[in-house]
């Protein structure tokens, strides 16, 4: 299965790279990078950082737009840090990212493939709505569009909206309306997710490069999480878009028609989810509420710990 990772490296955009990289049955065509948890330069190079930890420095790393479609960036040091991957002190990539922009890259991957590519988008949406915009004819050639990001519930950044979509909401607003089909992981799946002190220590306990790597990121991850809800580590919420590819079904969902908010002051960025059916409006998206958590960690540590 052909998948492309749209992401803003970020701590647990960087575990999104390593449990699907542990698994050869998903060939990664490309990572292209978008603005989010930091500046777009800040995670080009944690893309890299990771491909090199892991050795797989084959994968094309493109870069994206530096700014969401209308609005000034807005990032997150407080979660991820100045560079965006804060904790391990990295590797120098050995490996440039390649000449083509992103959105131009995302493009003529799809529209050139024998195959439809699925989309696991991680951070907010702007190049993949670009891509859709410039490039409609790409449509018919997407499996379907994992994503991380949403809320049925409560948001992360305001009480309505969860970051990738508060950071772009009009990108978001053209995915969900581009009538391609949608896997919507939101905070409600990976809210349940959480990693704790004793998954930690099982990955600290693996001794390898990988495993030291991936617990210097969820040791400062785990710093935010811990003083904004008490929570132990926290929740790997890209990680859980990735488990729903490589396990179809680890995510439960119901079919529902979303909309996303684009002008509201207090809900700016709010995934609307008809749970009820109220709208009457058809279906655009298969939206998570549940996760199988044993199934998911599970997942995490084989892949974390199938690395020498
Ligand atoms: O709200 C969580 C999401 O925002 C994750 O993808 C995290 O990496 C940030 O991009
Ligand atoms: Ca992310």
């Amino acid at each position: 299965m052909k998948v492309i990772l749209d992401m803003d490296p970020g701590h647990d955009d960087a575990l999104a790279i390593l449990l699907v990289l542990a698994h050869p049955e998903l060939e990664v065509v490309a990572i292209t990078c978008c603005a989010g948890n930091a500046p777009l330069h800040r995670t080009v190079m944690n893309a890299r950082v990771v491909l090199e930890v892991v050795g797989h420095q084959d994968v094309p790393v493109a870069k994206g737009l530096p700014a969401p479609l209308l609005r000034p960036l807005q990032t997150a040091p407080e979660v991820h840090g100045a560079t965006g991957l804060d904790g391990p002190v990295p590797p120098e990539p050995s490996v440039p990212p390649v000449g083509e922009h992103a959105v131009r890259l995302l493009a003529r991957l799809l529209l050139e493939s024998d195959e439809t590519v699925t989309l696991i988008p991680t951070g907010p949406l702007t190049n993949i709505a670009a891509a859709l915009r410039m490039h409609p004819r790409i449509s018919s050639n997407i499996e379907r569009i994992v994503l991380m990001g949403g809320a049925v519930g409560e948001g992360n950044v305001t009480p309505s909206a969860e970051f990738n979509i508060w950071v772009d909401p009009e990108a978001a607003a053209v995915v969900f309306e581009a009538g391609v089909p949608i896997t919507m992981v939101g905070l409600d799946v990976t809210h349940q997710a959480l990693l704790y002190d004793r998954d930690l220590e099982c990955i600290r306990r693996m001794g390898t490069r990988v495993s030291t790597f991936a617990c210097e990121l969820l040791e400062f991850y785990s710093r935010f999480h811990r003083g904004r809800y008490g929570w132990e580590v926290g929740p790997v919420h890209d990680a859980c878009a990735v488990a729903e590819v490589l396990r179809p079904g680890i995510v439960q969902t119901r079919d529902m028609y979303v909309a996303v908010e684009t002008s509201g002051v207090h809900t700016r960025g709010r995934t609307v989810c008809d749970v009820l059916g109220v709208t009457g409006e058809r279906a655009n998206a298969a939206v998570g509420l549940a996760i199988d958590r044993d199934a998911f960690v599970e997942l995490l540590l084989e892949a974390l710990a199938s690395y020498r």
